[in-house]
């Protein structure tokens, strides 16, 4: 079988790593995939965004199955390209996508059938919004409508900080037409869990849930970034709170989209906040999360391409999907100054019996040299039967892993460890 995966970060790495462990695949093509990964798939070089260029090779190669990663091409309709095409793929369509493509969309999706959500004012006019900030609770979260790199988001502590990021939003267009509605949103409190869920529109079944550490610097402080490491299982997301999601809001979720006549088909990311009253979504991906899916993947017992199939032929309520009770811990290797400013172009050395531990996310190929080529630049993960023993070998792995310049955080997993010790 040729498989075809868009996108060229860790996650897709993961994603491949998996698939390659089913023995029909024959070849697996990364659109554009990155130098780190090329001893595991040819990687091409099309962007993620040319839906001509993706559907034209994939019709050209006879790709038997697509998997479209990355938010992007999803919200732009690469799936139905693929499909219409005659090609199977793994992911949303466009309708579907645009849960995480408009966060105008899923608010009003969540009041219109009750899925528990932070309250939440749109604007579409910066006059009206500076006016609702005089008198909004403060702090206060502002959301600029569409997709914008997981930088669209302001949590504002002052009055001040609220006015500077709608007129940033609404008039400077820091992130283009993605600003031109905001959502302005009640702040919450609590423990973050990211469940990743496949669907056929029909049947949810979560994977393992996970914790993301979001903020550039150890115990959360500094900038937010697309995620610095991730720990799988969330020790505050206990059987319980399992059973209580999937009431109130997987199960929700899924019949609202095919109430709206957008039936998701795919990975459903629901980014959720356990408040004192209740989990709440904090916000949907149309995909799976990037670092998380570097710490679920690896755990996952059954095989990937058979259930991601069983999403896209609508029989995942057959489908077999079991999870190790294993612990992992996904450390990520950065550049120095990222989220912000950083350099590229150094030699990176990762030892050969790592070469399964390490999913890259941005380097590339000169000669036989591996360069750094982007502000994440791998993973580091472990599996072991404890959380602790995962956090101590996945920094011994980071510990063997060289290249100049290499940040990453230390407390990945601190907080987990912590909470073990307080949730039952
Ligand atoms: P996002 O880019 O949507 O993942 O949001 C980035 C981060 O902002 C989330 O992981 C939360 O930590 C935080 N956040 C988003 N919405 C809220 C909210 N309503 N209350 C508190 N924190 C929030
Ligand atoms: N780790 C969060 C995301 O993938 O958006």
């Amino acid at each position: 079988m040729k498989i075809l995966v868009v996108g060229g970060g860790g996650r897709e790495h993961a994603i491949i790593k998996k698939i390659k462990e089913n023995p029909e695949v024959k070849e697996i093509f990364a659109l554009p995939g990155n130098g780190g990964m090329s001893g595991d798939a040819t990687c091409v070089n099309i962007d993620a965004k040319d839906i001509d260029g993706i559907v034209k090779f994939a019709t050209e190669q006879k790709i038997d199955y697509a998997i479209v990663a990355p938010d992007d091409p999803l919200v732009l309709g690469c799936v139905d390209a693929l499909e219409n095409a005659g090609i199977d793929c793994f992911g949303p369509k466009a309708n579907a996508a645009i849960i995480e493509g408009s966060k105008v969309f899923s608010k009003n999706l969540m009041k219109k059938y009750g899925i528990p959500t932070a309250s939440y004012e749109v604007f579409d006019n910066l006059d009206e919004a500076l006016k609702y900030l005089e008198t909004a609770p403060i702090p206060t979260v502002i959301k600029a409508d569409g997709l914008a790199l997981g930088k669209g988001v302001i949590i504002a502590t002052t009055r001040e900080e609220a006015n500077r990021a709608v007129v940033e939003m609404m008039q400077n267009k820091k992130f283009g037409s993605s600003g031109d509605n905001v959502v302005v949103e009640e702040f919450l409190t609590g423990p973050e869990v990211s469940v990743l869920a496949f669907t056929d529109g029909k049947t949810v079944v979560p994977m393992i849930s996970s914790m993301d550490h979001k903020r550039a610097g150890d115990n959360d402080t500094g900038l937010n970034t697309g995620g610095m490491g991730t720990v799988a299982p969330n020790p505050y997301y206990t059987k319980d709170i399992a059973k209580e999601c999937m009431e109130t809001i997987f199960l929700p979720t899924i019949n609202a989209m095919n109430s709206e006549g957008r039936t998701f088909k795919g990975c459903l990311y629901f980014g959720l906040m356990l408040t004192e009253k209740g989990p709440k979504v904090i916000e949907y991906n149309c995909r799976f999360g990037d670092p998380e899916t570097q710490v679920v993947l690896p755990l996952l017992e059954s095989d990937l391409l058979t259930v991601m199939k069983a999403t896209t032929f609508g029989t995942l309520e057959k489908t077999d999907v079991k999870f190790s009770d294993k612990s992992a811990c996904c450390v990520i290797m950065a550049s120095k100054g990222y989220p912000e400013a950083y350099e590229k172009g150094y030699e990176m050395n990762i030892p050969e019996t790592l070469s399964d531990k390490v999913f890259v996310a941005g380097a590339k190929l000169d000669g036989d040299r591996l360069l750094t080529n982007g502000g994440r630049v791998l993973g580091a993960t472990a599996v072991e039967d404890t959380l602790d023993k995962a956090i101590k070998t996945a920094y011994s792995y980071v510990d063997k892993i060289h290249f100049d310049n290499a940040y990453f955080r230390k407390d990945i997993g601190a907080k987990a460890l912590k909470a073990l010790t307080e949730v039952k």
